[in-house]
């Protein structure tokens, strides 16, 4: 499980022990984002629960706000089976923090019902895919089924919404996202050196009894060879596959943003496939 560390020519060196203690941490350190993602899912479904003005959208927040606290409910339980909790990742705290205090309800949705559940169906898909353990595979099935629900709303209400938006508040809208894109972005093959990672994965290391100096110029060789690069079969690339085509299919590729994405260096992707597929409730075979 995890970004694919275990296909690493560098993780076949270490002991077995080693790499089991890799694997139930950072499959822990995993658990625990979910479960801060989801406390923070249950504050902004309920700030758009107050905010929106449509009553209709106001009651169907109410009901996310519900599904949400069950889904903390269901990840609390298991981080405390694990017995282990890991601080809440920078960028996943950014986007959460700059999503409770932004100006409109409009920035709410797209920071929670499109930022950060496209980040979160595209991991519970792919633990999903990978977990061994039955618990967890249904856990997670249970859990996807609700979020691809609550990012269908963010496109079902968002989308007329912003077509006939003006377009200075399209705008304003559109900087926001690309506001906390950039803090969910990872540079490809960047993760090689200790300033960029999370507190929290350095954490991992150490708990596992790996030397981070050893883990980053393994990455850096993997990366050079293209390794850790590929998503093996199955696998969601949150941002590319879902993220981002949920943007784009709102309107929020303006013209003026997307040069700020390219000055950026951050690639747009618009296919929608995988989001679609994943819209009716499975996970993607
Ligand atoms: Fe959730
Ligand atoms: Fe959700």
């Amino acid at each position: 499980m995890g970004a694919g560390h275990h296909r690493m020519p560098f993780f076949q060196k270490l002991s077995q022990t080693q790499r089991e203690a890799f694997t139930a941490h950072s499959t822990a350190q995993l658990m625990s984002q979910f479960l801060h993602g989801e406390q923070g899912a249950v504050m902004t479904a309920a700030c758009v629960t107050h905010s929106v003005p449509d009553i209709n959208a106001k009651l169907y927040a109410a009901t996310q706000t519900m599904d949400e606290a069950r889904h903390v409910e269901v990840f609390a339980k298991y981080c405390e089976k694990v017995a282990i909790v890991y601080p809440m990742a920078k960028g996943l705290k950014g986007v959460i923090d700059a999503t409770l205090k932004s100006d409109r309800f409009e920035k709410v949705m797209i920071g929670m019902n499109m930022i950060v559940e496209s980040m979160a169906l595209g991991s519970f898909n792919n633990v999903y895919r990978t977990t061994q353990c039955e618990l967890l595979k249904k856990l997670m099935f249970g859990v996807m089924r609700d979020e691809s629900r609550h990012v269908t709303f963010g496109h079902t209400y968002l989308g007329p919404l912003f077509a006939k938006m003006h377009p200075d508040d399209l705008e304003d809208c559109a900087e926001f996202a690309f506001q906390a894109v950039s803090m969910m972005w990872r540079r490809p093959g960047a993760a090689t050196t200790t300033d960029s990672v999370d507190k929290g994965f350095l954490e991992v290391l150490e708990n596992s009894n790996i030397d981070p100096a050893d883990f980053f110029k393994g990455m850096k060789e993997a990366a050079e060879q293209g390794i850790t690069q590929e998503l093996p079969p199955g696998q969601i690339h949150s941002l590319n596959d879902l993220m981002m085509p949920a943007l784009a299919r709102v309107g929020l590729f303006t013209p003026t943003i997307r040069k700020k994405y390219d000055e950026a260096g951050i690639t747009i992707f618009e296919d929608q496939r995988v989001l679609e597929a994943m819209e009716g409730g499975n996970p993607v075979a």
